[in-house]
């Protein structure tokens, strides 16, 4: 044992000794493949256990590269280390643990090597054991550089989608040369990295189309060993995108979006995916609403929420409410997206009714009428009814017919004249429309009245729709020519109608309304004669100025006097007309305007008893019946020149003398006045104020006291006086129509005592 022993520790002197000692991997022992950190450390185990129970172990050597670094003298329990490579005592051997262990902390570069240890025993062969080390170096963070060769950090320039991102990612150094790779999100984009042209520097140079999908974060990351993670650099992509996808919404209840008129509901917009924030704008069929909503940022959600308020009315049924997300910084064409929903405004009918193809409200009787009833309801309007001023139609009375939303009177009658008005009624209501009045024309027709005149003036009743505005008048009168007149109105003033009138006019009238003429005229026989003046009633004649005169106060609406003069023949039979003529209501002869009342007055010549004169108040009418005055005893006496003058009328050759005794005559005769009535200078009147009307005058016709003649004085307005003279026949002198038991009143007064004031 001891000569053993003395071997083993020549030998072990010798290995000791000896600094290096040559390993061939594979051939002289295995080799463990080791990896480590730099600054990190690493363990390299050597088995020394013996292999059997009997043997021991006497020496333990540690070498890098052939060198020893350290050994451990079993038989002693010696240990030594090489200073320069524990130089920081940074080696820790542990040999009393199984495997044994050498610790190297704080790794350098330069401690990649191949190390193996070699173990010595009592009986067994050395075993040698190889740990090929690796330490890995670390490369530099990695960093990017755009395409201009600027360092890009934290976040890319601003890109549109669909353009090529263009970058670098650089690491500096690292052993084994690193891996670098491009990752979009956790995608792996590319791992095509490559030696740059900068010396220890590698790259990865990425082109990457930008879609909305690939903008997430892109990172670089650059790995040689898996003992650490790689190392990444993060980088955010500034893509301006347009939204894309914007959803509208009701917020509050709405039933399916249903929406009744006039409530007011929120509608919200959210529309995701617009980078930067998007401007919400709302429209209403393409108008845009003005009150702009609330708008709110959701950054988890990247969306942006708007809500408006909506009041819509029945005028926005099936309106369409948009929200647009418009992208701010994106060029016009690809920045917005929008969506859209569709109003369902709920509300009452709104009931108008129309004439069907005419605006008017008038029809022609026998036309045919059709109404329309124009109904705007949500939901459809269920049912709809007729009113006849306001009082319901069923269908098929009055010969009306109604057929979905029209009203159809096939032969329409001035009857069916009046308000129509539909109703309709929906689940929301119901509601009547206003009525429209519906005029049915119709051509005049004569009504029973007919024609009639008041005062001096025709009025034609017609009744016709519209009321005429033409009337056609034919005045016809026995010997007269026909006369036609066309007015207006439906009067006619006789002031229009040409004269003379006979005593009832033949008037028929026709009028026009535009829609036709009248079928059969109004026609009557009307009767003027009341139109006539009155008889003078006032009347007296006087004897002044030397003759007679006949005076009459004034009878109303008498334009002219008519005055006739009678001669009783010289045969006493009769009443010749000797004169008759007009006296002009103005004419000065007529008027004396300073006496008091004022007079008709008619110069008469002279009188003779028996003789009549008459006075007629007339108008363009005609002529009253004349008042026919006889002059009284008294009067005529009054009148009558003395008879000698007959006398000297006769003879001129005395009449020189009879003159003088005339003037003598005449100056005793005025002095014979003067001294009776001093106050006198006129000459006076000697008045007869005998007035006979028609009944005196037929009264006294027939009492002896007027011989018994008839008179014509009846007759005297009439046109058929006998000019010629020729007395009037008894026959054609008719007495006026007595009843046998009249007797005259006996109040007549036949004389009307009067005392002049002229
Ligand atoms: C150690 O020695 C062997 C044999 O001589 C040789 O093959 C090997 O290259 C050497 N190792 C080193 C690191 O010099
Ligand atoms: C290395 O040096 C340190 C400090 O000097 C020492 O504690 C340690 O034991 C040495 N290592 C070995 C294997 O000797
Ligand atoms: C060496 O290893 C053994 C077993 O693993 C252990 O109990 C002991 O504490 C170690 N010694 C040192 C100094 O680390
Ligand atoms: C040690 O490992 C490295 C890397 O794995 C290798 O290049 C080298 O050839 C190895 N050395 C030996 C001696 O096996
Ligand atoms: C990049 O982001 C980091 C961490 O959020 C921050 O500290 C730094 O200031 C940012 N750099 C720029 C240029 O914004
Ligand atoms: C819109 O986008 C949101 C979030 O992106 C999504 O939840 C929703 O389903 C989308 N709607 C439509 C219609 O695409
Ligand atoms: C808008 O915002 C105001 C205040 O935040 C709020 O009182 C109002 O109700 C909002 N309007 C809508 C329609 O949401
Ligand atoms: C954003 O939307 C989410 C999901 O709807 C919600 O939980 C959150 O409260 C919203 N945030 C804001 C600030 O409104
Ligand atoms: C609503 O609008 C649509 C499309 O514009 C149209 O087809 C439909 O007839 C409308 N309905 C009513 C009731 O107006
Ligand atoms: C609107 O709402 C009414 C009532 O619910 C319904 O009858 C009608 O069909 C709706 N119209 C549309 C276009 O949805
Ligand atoms: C319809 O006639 C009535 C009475 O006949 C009248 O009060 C109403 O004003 C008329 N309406 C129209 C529109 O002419
Ligand atoms: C006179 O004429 C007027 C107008 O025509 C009439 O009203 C009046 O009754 C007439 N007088 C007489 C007495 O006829």
């Amino acid at each position: 044992m001891d000569r053993r022993m003395r071997v083993f520790g020549a030998l072990i002197f010798l290995i000791i000794v000896s600094p290096t000692l040559a390993f061939v991997a594979g051939a002289d022992g295995p080799v463990l493949f080791q990896e480590a950190l730099e600054n990190g450390e690493s363990t390299l185990s050597c088995d020394s256990s013996p292999d059997t129970a009997e043997d021991e172990i006497m020496l333990l050597v540690w070498y890098k590269d052939n060198e020893s670094i350290y050994s451990y003298d079993a038989r002693v329990g010696t240990e030594w280390c090489n200073i320069g490579f524990n130089a920081s005592g940074r080696v820790i051997a542990n040999m009393s643990s199984n495997p044994t262990t050498l610790t190297i902390t704080a790794l350098r570069d330069d401690d990649q090597a191949l190390y193996h240890c070699r173990v010595e025993f009592l009986l067994s062969p050395t075993r040698n054991t190889g740990v090929n080390l690796t330490v890995i170096v670390l490369p530099s963070e990695p960093f990017f550089l755009d395409e201009l060769g600027n360092t890009v950090t934290n976040k890319t320039r601003p890109y549109y989608e669909g353009d090529t991102l263009v970058l670098t990612c650089l690491v500096i150094g690292g052993r084994p040369p690193p891996k670098i790779t491009w990752y979009s999100g956790d995608i792996l984009v590319d791992a095509s990295y490559s030696v740059s042209d900068i010396p220890n520097v590698r790259q990865n140079e990425l082109y990457l189309p930008l879609t909305r999908d690939n903008a997430d974060t892109l990172s670089c990351r650059a790995t040689n060993t898996h003992l650490v993670k790689p190392l990444k650099a993060n980088l955010l992509i500034e893509l301006y995108l347009p939204a894309n996808n914007v959803t509208v919404e009701w917020i509050q209840e709405t039933t399916n979006g249903n929406i009744r008129s006039g409530d007011t509901v929120i509608v919200q917009c959210i529309a995701y995916g617009s980078y930067p924030i998007p401007d919400i704008t709302w429209f209403l069929n393409h108008k845009s609403l003005s009150h702009h909503s609330n708008q709110t940022w959701n950054e988890t959600l990247q969306a942006v929420t708007s809500r408006i308020a909506l009041t819509p009315t029945r005028v926005d049924n099936n309106a369409t409410l948009t929200c647009e997300a418009k992208n701010p910084v994106m060029p016009a064409g690809r920045n917005s997206k929008s969506a859209s929903v569709s109003l369902n405004v709920t509300f009452g009918p709104v009931v108008h009714v129309t004439r069907f193809e005419d605006e008017k409200n008038e029809v022609i009787e026998l036309d045919t009428l059709i109404l329309k009833c124009k109904v705007e309801a949500n939901p459809p309007a269920s049912k709809l009814f007729w009113y006849y001023n306001d009082i319901e139609i069923k269908d098929g009375i009055r010969g009306i017919r109604v057929s979905s939303n029209a009203l159809v009177i096939d032969e329409v009658s001035r009857s069916d004249s009046g308000r129509y008005s539909c109703a309709a009624r929906n689940n929301i209501g119901e509601t009547k429309a206003s009525p429209i009045n519906i005029s049915v024309l119709y051509p005049p027709a004569c009504t029973k009245l007919g024609i009639v005149l008041k005062k001096e003036t025709f009025i034609c009743n017609v009744k016709g729709l519209p009321t005429p505005d033409t009337y056609f008048w034919h005045i016809n009168q026995v010997d007269y020519d026909a006369q036609h007149l066309t007015t207006g109105s439906n009067t006619l003033s006789l002031e229009q109608v040409a004269g003379p009138f006979s005593e009832s006019l033949n008037v028929s009238c026709e009028a026009d309304n535009g829609i036709a003429s009248q079928d059969k005229s109004c026609n009557r026989v009307i009767r003027i004669g009341h139109l006539k003046p009155q008889q003078p009633q006032q009347c007296d004649l006087a004897f002044e100025y030397k003759e007679f005169q006949i005076r009459c106060l004034p009878v109303e609406n008498a334009t002219y006097y008519e005055l006739s003069l009678w001669r009783l023949s010289t045969t006493n039979t009769s009443l010749v007309l000797d004169q008759k003529r007009s006296l002009e209501v103005g004419n000065s002869l007529a008027l004396m305007q300073n006496e008091e009342p004022w007079l008709v007055r008619g110069e008469l010549g002279l009188l003779k008893a028996g003789d009549e004169a008459g006075a007629a108040a007339c108008n363009r009418y005609g002529c009253s019946a004349a008042l026919l005055l006889r002059p009284t005893e008294g009067l005529l006496s009054a009148a009558m020149p003395p008879w000698w003058k007959f006398f000297t009328e006769r003879d001129i050759g005395i009449s020189i003398g009879v003159l003088l005794l005339v003037v003598m005559f005449v100056c005793s005769t005025v002095l014979a006045v003067r001294l009776a009535k001093r106050s006198r200078t006129k000459p006076v009147p000697v008045i007869q104020v005998l007035q006979l009307d028609d009944v005196t005058r037929d009264y006294l016709s027939r009492t002896s006291d007027i011989h018994g003649l008839p008179s014509c004085s009846l007759r005297s307005n009439s046109s058929d006086y006998s000019e010629d003279g020729d007395s009037p026949s008894l026959a054609d002198c008719r007495y006026p129509h007595i009843p046998q038991d009249w007797i005259p009143p006996p109040d007549v007064t036949l004389t009307l005592q009067r005392e002049s004031s002229v």
